[in-house]
């Protein structure tokens, strides 16, 4: 596995996840990897263990394709601590990451109490798929330390780190978050301008807008677009697919706030917002576009 020591960026040796959900999960593993001391927040007891299990799952399974050591694992294992307590989560944080659900007003109060709680160097990341970090930081005295970096599902296997700058973002809060990225693995784009789905997921929103439409007119079964998208465009996942795999709640909430910014184009169907209203949210609840039993979320 690709790994950097964290002594690279001396400054930073504590991070911090704000939720242990999908994506928070990998975000923890990618940090711990890479040797920071790594603690995760989140509300739920049940998402804390549900993210131990995930976390010791993967690396089982690098430990099985020959990519990482038992005893690394181990060590990756140390370097975590799992917390129920925001204050005393953050607290020692040099970089938070915040992967908790995309709500805007949940973000811009989590960003006010980080703003409160933390050394005001520490650098306040949010994993946002799309709202503005201007906005997300609107809410703090210190906005020149706080930054978007959007990570893809699954992190432990994506190479990109999509980063935002906000519009008060220092240079220092990049150049130093990149670093970070760096050492986590990732290679980075730079999304220049605070804009709305910034590059990747106004791109990846359209075609699954587009896609729910054609299932919506009957044109094509959701399996077949899936393949179509596949066979035709070396996607390594259809539309359908990969909505299941990010949570439809997700994908839902997404395309209506780009709705808003960018007009009809973005427009769920009603088809997935049913499916969302009845709880058929993908994989992570074993049911959405397909029906995955017990198999549930498996990164
Ligand atoms: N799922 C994806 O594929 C994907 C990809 C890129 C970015 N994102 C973004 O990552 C973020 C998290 O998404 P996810 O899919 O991991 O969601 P998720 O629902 O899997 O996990 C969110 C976690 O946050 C916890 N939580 C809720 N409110 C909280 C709070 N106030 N403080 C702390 N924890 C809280 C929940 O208990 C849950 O465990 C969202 O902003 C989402 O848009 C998701």
């Amino acid at each position: 596995m690709e790994r950097n020591a964290s002594s690279s960026i001396s400054a930073i040796k504590n991070v911090t996840v704000l939720g242990a959900g999908i994506m928070g999960s990998g975000i923890v593993q990618v940090a711990a990897t890479a040797g920071y001391k790594v603690k995760v927040y989140d509300f739920h007891q049940k998402a804390l263990e549900n993210c131990k299990i995930t976390i010791k799952g993967s690396l089982a399974r690098f430990e099985k394709k020959g990519k990482v050591a038992r005893e690394e694992s181990e060590k990756i294992l140390e370097n975590i601590i799992y917390e129920n307590d925001f204050e005393k989560a953050v607290a020692e944080a040099d970089y938070v990451c915040e992967a908790i659900p995309e709500i805007l007003e949940l973000k811009k109060e989590t960003f006010r109490k980080l703003d409160e709680i933390c050394d005001p160097k520490t650098i306040l990341a949010t994993n946002t798929s799309q709202y503005s970090i201007t906005s997300i930081a609107s809410t703090t005295k210190n906005r020149e330390r706080v930054i978007g970096t959007h990570y893809f599902n699954p992190v432990v296997i994506m190479k990109l780190a999509e980063i935002i700058k906000g519009l008060e973002t220092s240079d220092e809060t990049l150049e130093k978050t990149i670093k970070v990225n760096e050492t986590f693995g990732k290679q980075v784009v730079i999304c220049k301008k605070d804009t709305q789905g910034f590059i990747t997921t106004r791109l990846t929103a359209i075609q699954r807008a587009e896609a729910y439409r054609i299932l919506e007119e009957g044109i094509a079964t959701a399996e077949d677009i899936d393949k179509a998208m596949r066979l035709a465009f070396n996607h390594p996942m259809g539309p359908f697919q990969l909505g299941d795999f990010a949570g439809l709640d997700t994908g839902v909430r997404a395309l209506k706030s780009l709705e808003q910014t960018y007009g009809e184009r973005f427009k769920p169907s009603q088809t997935v917002e049913r499916m969302v209203d009845a709880g058929l949210l993908g994989r992570k609840v074993g049911k959405g576009f397909y029906d995955y039993g017990e198999q549930k979320c498996d990164k």
